[in-house]
């Protein structure tokens, strides 16, 4: 089994002064949700989810080695071409938690200029995308100081670091669909970092659609991290932590024979244990909006009348995911203009499909 260990770099075999990398990396979305962990970062229980394609981070990260050694970080952070000082915190505890697994960070100066495809605040997680993209380009820059280095440490090295900046982030590397966390009917997973799907997926999900309807964009007024947290001594967390594992089991099979009506039952039901969670926390919160719940509602009327098997997901927030086939897009974007977009803030949503993972630009 891969340990923390067998991230730490024996000595470097090239140098390297200056450069500048770019990647893009999507946002995903969950399935069997991760909610709670243990110490550094690992989850509480075993998640799954699709990949996006369209809701992504574009991030370059130019280097160059500093004239004068110093024992810290040397960073700008730059969102949308402009200094963004509130990030900078982020980035540092980032910093500290890989310093181990990649022990240039020091030498260098860095320019992290990062920019996202969807609207900002829209109350997406752009943690997911930001946290993987940054640690793409952080391995391209140890893969130009290592170039031994094989492919697929590469990827499983992102992964795991992308991990330690945001839970969620390494599942956001590759695609279409990735498993994090042990589990006992996926071979090769792991709690350091995500796993591509082992099997091959049935047909009914391939371009399966996610229609990201914008409900409320305003600042959570719980954070995922304390939401996390708050699974320590939560009354349910080890029977929730059990049915993930049971549930992954399900979906993988799902996922597996292209039955939908059953995928429906699991990804709804695991989007209302979430927020389940988040109600029955101490101190509880509600996350979901009136018309999170509006939206719900016309879902289920709308696939009770027509058969479509549509479903909605929920992430830690107001907004409503809404996953269909593809063969079905016509008529369920129909249904979301006509019904579902009156109940989104501004009229906005975001169409997204299953997506393949990370791309180098530069
Ligand atoms: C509700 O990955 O954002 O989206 O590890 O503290 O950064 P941290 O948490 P984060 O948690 C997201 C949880 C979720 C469910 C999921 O994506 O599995």
């Amino acid at each position: 089994m891969i340990a923390e260990n067998d991230f730490i770099p024996s000595k470097y075999s090239t140098t390297i002064e200056k450069g500048t990398f770019k990647w893009s990396a999507p946002s995903n979305i969950a399935l069997v949700k991760y909610w709670g962990k243990k110490e550094n970062q690992v989850p509480a229980n075993p998640s799954i989810s699709f990949t996006l394609n369209n809701c992504k981070t574009i991030t370059e990260l130019s280097f160059e080695k500093k004239a004068n050694p110093s024992d810290d970080f040397s960073f700008d952070l730059l969102f949308e071409g402009k200094p963004k000082e509130d990030f900078k915190p982020k980035i540092q505890k980032f910093f500290e938690r890989v310093l181990v697994y990649l022990p240039f960070l020091k030498d260098y100066h860095f320019t992290i200029d990062t920019q996202n495809t969807f609207p900002h605040s829209s109350g997406i997680a752009s943690s997911a995308s930001g946290m993987s993209a940054l640690a793409m380009n952080l391995m391209s820059l140890e893969k130009a100081l290592h170039p031994e280095m094989t492919e697929h440490y590469f990827y499983q090295k992102a992964s795991f670091l992308a991990r330690l900046g945001s839970g969620s982030a390494c599942r956001s590397i590759r695609g279409n669909v990735v498993e994090w966390g042990n589990h006992a009917e996926i071979s090769g997973s792991s709690d350091l970092f995500g796993v591509i799907f082992p099997t091959k997926i049935h047909s009914n999900f391939q371009n399966y659609q996610d229609t990201i309807l914008l409900v409320d964009k305003g600042e959570k007024q719980v954070s995922s991290t304390v939401g996390h947290d708050l699974m320590h001594n939560h009354p349910f967390a080890e029977r929730r932590f059990e049915q993930a594992h049971e549930n992954l089991s399900k979906i993988k099979a799902i996922l597996e024979n292209g039955n939908l009506e059953e995928f429906i039952k699991i990804v709804e039901s695991e989007a209302l244990t979430l927020h389940a969670m988040m109600m029955t926390s101490m101190p509880y919160f509600i996350l979901m909006k009136p018309n999170t719940l509006e939206i719900i509602n016309k879902i289920w009327k709308f696939r009770n009348e027509t058969q479509i098997p549509i479903c909605f997901t929920l992430d830690a927030g107001a907004n409503v995911h809404v996953l269909y086939p593809e063969n079905v897009t016509e008529t369920v974007l129909q249904f979301i203009k006509d019904e579902l977009v009156v109940y989104c803030q501004n009229g906005q949503y975001i169409c997204d499909v299953i997506g393949n993972g990370v791309e180098q630009l530069k």
